[in-house]
């Protein structure tokens, strides 16, 4: 199986041209380029035209070098969505290769070339039919959905529960959160940026600016922690007694530090990890998305444009996802 850098070896048998944003070089900015590609993908995969791609927080980790065994050149992007012989499809991102023996996991974008292009060759069995021709809407939400999907399951959260969710303005936080609410948990939604409280509130959640919101609101059941190591000592002293705390994301990708681990001891915290989402995760947030049921925030962006669109995450200008136009 190809990695990353093998599709863009410019010594392969060339047919196909397509542009792409690569990462050349950690924390420098992206190169779009046009790549090299065989004629046609390998047996049992098949090659999805791009139509929209979501630039993950997930991505941006990977561009800091977060994920030190990722190397450039990388073309990230998981949140895939285009065209199939002309049909709406996505990629459900996960990639099973167990063409070695012993089968290991391949996160397109990460292990293998991703969506950041105009191409995208997958394994047939990882595209998933998508209901309407919306690409850019889903290719905003679907991952946050997904990952808040899979992360509730995680937490054993109910109805009738109370929630913090931090980076509440990201691209998972704005929509995973819209899930939550719509199972019946009561959403703190946390920002740093007040201007987009009003937002959150028609989302149906309750902003808050104050890492120490639960001195007017009262302790939560569980916190979704979407930022990690800069505000995850405050997320801890939020939660209840026996309360979950369930880290999603570490934006910095640097170390955490736990400032007070008594309050861990005392009060009996937990704290999960959750990991991605399922292939029927992937599915189940298409169809809630292709119902009109979450609202997508998004900023499209030409795919020419990464690097503006890159200073604007890093800046927090913006608020829910960036969507990338090939
Ligand atoms: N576990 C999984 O399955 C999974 C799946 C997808 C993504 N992730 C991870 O989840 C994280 C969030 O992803 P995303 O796509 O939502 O990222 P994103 O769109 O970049 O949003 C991150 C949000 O975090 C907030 N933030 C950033 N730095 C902060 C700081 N120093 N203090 C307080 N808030 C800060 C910002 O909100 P304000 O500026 O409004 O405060 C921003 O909107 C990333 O680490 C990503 O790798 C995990
Ligand atoms: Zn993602």
């Amino acid at each position: 199986m190809a990695d990353n850098n093998e599709l863009i070896d410019p010594r392969r048998v060339v047919v196909l041209k397509f542009k792409a944003a690569v990462i050349e070089e950690y924390q420098k900015p992206f190169s779009v380029r046009e790549i090299n590609a065989p004629d046609k993908p390998r047996e049992g995969w098949v090659r999805v035209n791009v139509k929209a791609v979501g630039m993950c927080g997930r991505d941006l980790v990977v561009w800091k070098g977060g994920f030190p065994n990722i190397k450039p050149p990388i073309i990230p992007g998981h949140e895939v969505f285009g065209e199939l012989d002309g049909e709406p499809v996505s990629v459900y991102p996960a990639i099973l290769d167990c063409s070695t023996g012993e089968c290991r996991l391949l996160i397109l974008g990460e292990n293998l070339p991703g969506g950041y292009a105009e191409y995208v060759d997958v394994p047939e069995e990882n595209i998933v039919k998508l209901p309407t021709r919306e690409y850019e809407r889903y290719a905003a939400s679907v991952c946050g959905v997904a990952t808040l999907i899979h992360a509730s399951k995680i937490a054993g959260i109910r109805p009738g529960d109370s929630a913090l969710v931090t980076g509440a303005t990201g691209g998972v936080g704005i929509h995973g959160l819209q899930y939550l609410v719509q199972l019946g948990v009561k959403v703190y939604a946390y920002t740093r940026r007040r201007e987009h409280n009003e937002l959150l509130e028609k989302l149906g959640a309750i902003p808050v600016n104050d890492p120490l919101f639960y001195k007017e609101y009262g302790k939560v059941d569980y916190v979704f922690e979407n930022v990690g190591a800069p505000v995850i000592n405050d997320s801890l002293r939020s939660l209840k007694q026996r309360g979950t705390l369930v880290l999603i994301g570490n934006t910095e990708g640097t170390p955490v530090t736990l400032n007070r681990p008594a309050m861990i001891v005392q009060r009996e915290l937990v704290i999960k990890g959750s990991m991605a989402f399922t292939h029927d995760e992937w599915i189940e947030a298409i169809r809630l998305v292709g119902e009109g049921r979450i609202k997508p925030v998004y900023k499209p962006y030409k795919l020419e444009d990464i690097n503006e669109a890159v200073e604007l995450v890093l800046k927090s200008r913006r608020v829910g996802r960036i969507v990338l136009l090939p």
